[in-house]
């Protein structure tokens, strides 16, 4: 077989009887004439149409929804609706069957029908063959390169940070323990607990929560640097927002104060979002109007205001609402929605942490676009943070979107050594072990600021999709790792 052209080439080819070879997966055949064969290239199928001179009975048979087929022939203009081209197929090679009889055993679960993504999310491993799990990857896919492309373009740093550490960035305790001791025989010590001498690395060690610590200190000599990698979580929070294993983007900037850190997480966001709309067009439009016969299914009033498209076109357009955390406990405090009582968790005093039921409130309904919140009380916060002159707040800042809650959480850095060391003798934080990240303080201290991006939470936004387990190929949450 000569070689093979990828779909997405081919259906912007003009057709002139050339020779073409199209190699993928089956996902229709009818009338034993019309194959559609996706090769991931792109959401569309091309045609392949055969005849018995072509396949004989036997072969006819094998071409099922879910095998794979190379196919020669020419490129013709096709009489059908829907697509330009079409291949009329002279030679076709299977390469691997699948059973398409539901009666028997081990037959391929993706029939051509709708599935549920409850469904789906139960054969993650083939569920990239469908149509919108095709457009979500291929989305994901584009977002993760126009981050490299955007921070690279800026002149930042690409950092890798240690996924297996011994520090707990966020002070949250929310670590998994990677350990090679056996856990029904670990070695005890004078004082009865484990001996983590004994273990791989002479000491406890965990996998990250995050790669800003790190980040921090290569700041500190690149000027501007990003990670980009898997990070872990062990909280116990089973939602549509959490992960126990997701990726985040955590650039670190020298010199930026927290104007400068909003700045740039609006930049990228509007980036990353124009980028994906101008490069998954396609995708983005199967995934609107996937969204809109969704809808028809509700009632009136809970459609959404907006589709898909104009969501994202409205997020580049404007610009993200700056508003401190107090006015935002005087808005929430003051609204109608606590004064009836309809939220689950009433906002009384300042200092409380909002929960995303406020996030979505002041999002959706108050403000009605994407909101930057800053400057919150100290102790609902990391340590890392860069105290205000008031004593009690610091300069934080979390941005909030539509249907997603926190997308970004970030800060100024706290760069005095007096001021952070004291704040971490106030929060029980481990300071002698700390001693590297202090270093930067005590060598060559800068301002500087950076902040997290969930990288889930963005295909979540930009797909339309709504459980975080639909957005990463093989999800990791409370009692599942399946895959
Ligand atoms: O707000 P977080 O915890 O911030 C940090 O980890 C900082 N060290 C970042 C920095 O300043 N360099 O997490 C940052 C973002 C959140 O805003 C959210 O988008 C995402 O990471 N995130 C999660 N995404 C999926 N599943 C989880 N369990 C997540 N926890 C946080
Ligand atoms: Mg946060």
């Amino acid at each position: 077989m000569q070689k093979r052209t990828k779909i997405k080439e081919l259906l912007l080819t003009e057709p002139t009887e050339q020779l073409v070879t199209v190699k993928g997966w089956v996902r229709t055949f009818r009338n034993n004439q019309f194959i559609a064969i996706n090769d991931g290239s792109t959401i569309n199928n091309i045609q392949a149409v055969v005849n018995a001179e072509v396949a004989d009975e036997a072969t006819m048979k094998r071409i099922t929804p879910g095998s794979c087929v190379g196919v020669t022939g020419k490129l013709i203009a096709s009489q059908g609706k829907g697509q330009k081209v079409e291949v009329a197929v002279t030679s076709i090679e299977i390469y691997g069957d699948a059973e398409s009889d539901i009666s028997k055993p081990n037959s391929y679960p993706l029939q051509p029908k709708a599935h549920s993504l409850e469904f789906l999310r139960e054969i993650a491993h083939l569920r990239f063959r469908t149509n919108t799990f095709g457009a979500i990857f291929r989305v994901r896919h584009s977002l993760a390169y126009a981050v490299h492309k955007f921070f690279n373009d800026k002149g930042f740093v690409y950092m890798h940070t240690p996924i297996i550490t011994a520090s707990d960035a966020e002070g949250a305790g929310e670590m998994f323990k990677v350990t090679t001791l056996d856990i029904n025989k670990a070695p005890l010590n004078e004082a009865g607990e484990i001996d983590f001498k004994q273990d791989f690395f002479g000491k406890a060690t965990n996998l990250t929560v995050s790669g800003q610590l790190e980040g921090e200190l290569a700041a500190m000599a690149f000027g501007e640097v990003y990670t980009f990698g898997p990070t872990f979580r062990a909280e116990n929070s089973n939602t549509t927002r959490h992960l126990a294993e997701f990726w985040m983007i955590e650039p670190e900037m020298a010199f930026f104060d927290l104007n400068d850190n909003m700045d740039l997480a609006e930049e990228l966001l509007h980036y990353v979002i124009r980028y994906a709309l101008e490069h998954n067009k396609e995708d983005i439009e199967f995934l609107n109007q996937r969204l809109l016969d969704e809808e028809k299914n509700k009632p009136q009033t809970e459609r959404s205001e907006m589709s898909l498209l104009e969501k994202l076109q409205f997020c580049i357009d404007n610009k993200f609402e700056r508003v401190t955390y107090t006015e935002a406990i005087s808005i929430l405090r003051e609204s109608n929605h606590n004064k009836k009582k309809k939220f689950q968790y009433l906002v009384n005093e300042w200092g409380v942490d909002l929960q995303s039921e406020h996030e979505r409130y002041l999002v959706e309904k108050h403000f009605k676009k994407p909101v930057i919140l800053t400057d919150y009380p100290k102790d609902i916060k990391a340590f890392y943070m860069r105290q205000n002159d008031d004593g009690k707040t610091v300069r934080a800042m979390d941005i909030l979107f539509p249907g997603i809650g926190e997308i970004v959480g970030g800060s100024q850095r706290e760069e005095r050594l007096e001021l952070l060391e004291t704040r971490m003798k106030e929060m029980h934080l481990p300071i002698e072990e700390m001693y590297w990240y202090l270093d930067t303080r005590r060598f060559g201290a800068c301002p500087h600021a950076g902040f997290g991006l969930g990288f889930e939470r963005l295909v979540l936004f930009v797909t339309g999709m709504t459980n975080i387990r639909d957005v990463i190929a093989f999800p990791r949450t409370p009692k599942s790792a399946e895959f």
